[in-house]
């Protein structure tokens, strides 16, 4: 695990794209993974900009982490909202190639096993990740097997809790979803985890150095051949 720290958002959000920029250079037909949540809009930002600087997404395939259940596209707190209207919108990249879990299939475990298809059928370059407070990776909460592949997923109390901030009542938020597991976000080639801010202290201290133990998801990381963790001072500040 390889751990870059920078003096604040914006810096580590810039560094962060570069990797993302890199990985495309190196090859412009790679599949890319993405995150949701606030972590990632900076680096975002640099990939939009970078895509109106003349770098092409064209031949670039997206899978997406994990999706509400019972939220459509059309829910502005829906992953495939907020990924349309964050990123993909102002990237030329092509919408068929985008891939993110339907939280309204009539069948969650059918659409679970769809997308596990899905994804076996390319290799991630690389995967952006964000760490939730309780150490959560995409949406697999304390206690998920490493092994875990696509599934339907209760939310931890603190995750509804957290996530609260983006809707009007936190009785608004859903409270399962479908999440990518562990063991397929594992199989990237390379995984870039981004965190930021002191509410991530604790959880930054427990992917790094911490156990490596499904009480905190993310400490599974520390077992995978490249993965690199780029956060601002205020996450790391747990670390020596
Ligand atoms: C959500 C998402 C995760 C994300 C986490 C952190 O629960 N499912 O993929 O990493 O929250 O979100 P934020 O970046 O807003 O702190």
């Amino acid at each position: 695990m390889q751990l870059k720290v920078f003096k604040n958002y914006q810096e580590m959000s810039k560094y962060a794209s570069q990797i993302v920029l890199d990985v495309v250079a190196k090859n412009p037909q790679c599949t890319l993974g993405f995150a949701t949540g606030s972590t990632p809009l900076g680096l975002y930002g640099y990939l939009k900009q970078a895509c109106k600087d003349g770098t092409s997404f064209r031949d670039v395939s997206a899978f997406n982490l994990d999706e509400y259940v019972g939220l459509d596209a059309s829910h502005p707190q829906s992953y495939k909202y907020f990924m349309q209207h964050n990123l993909f919108n102002e990237l030329d990249i092509l919408p068929q190639n985008c891939h993110i879990p339907c939280g309204v299939a009539t069948d969650l475990q059918a659409e679970c096993q769809n997308y596990s298809k899905q994804l076996a059928k390319h290799t991630i370059a690389l995967q952006i990740l964000g760490i939730g407070g309780n150490g959560h990776i995409a949406f697999n909460e304390p206690g998920t097997s490493f092994q875990s592949t696509t599934h339907v997923v209760q939310l931890s109390p603190k995750t509804i809790a957290d996530n609260a901030r983006f809707f009007d009542s936190i009785d608004q938020v859903p409270t399962s979803a479908l999440t990518m597991g562990i063991g397929e976000i594992m199989k990237a080639q390379c995984i870039l985890v981004l965190a930021n801010g002191k509410n991530k202290a604790q959880a930054v201290f427990n992917m790094v150095k911490g156990p490596i133990s499904t009480s905190c998801p993310a400490s599974v990381l520390q077992t995978h051949p490249n993965c690199i963790v780029v956060c601002d001072e205020e996450s790391a500040s747990l670390l020596n």
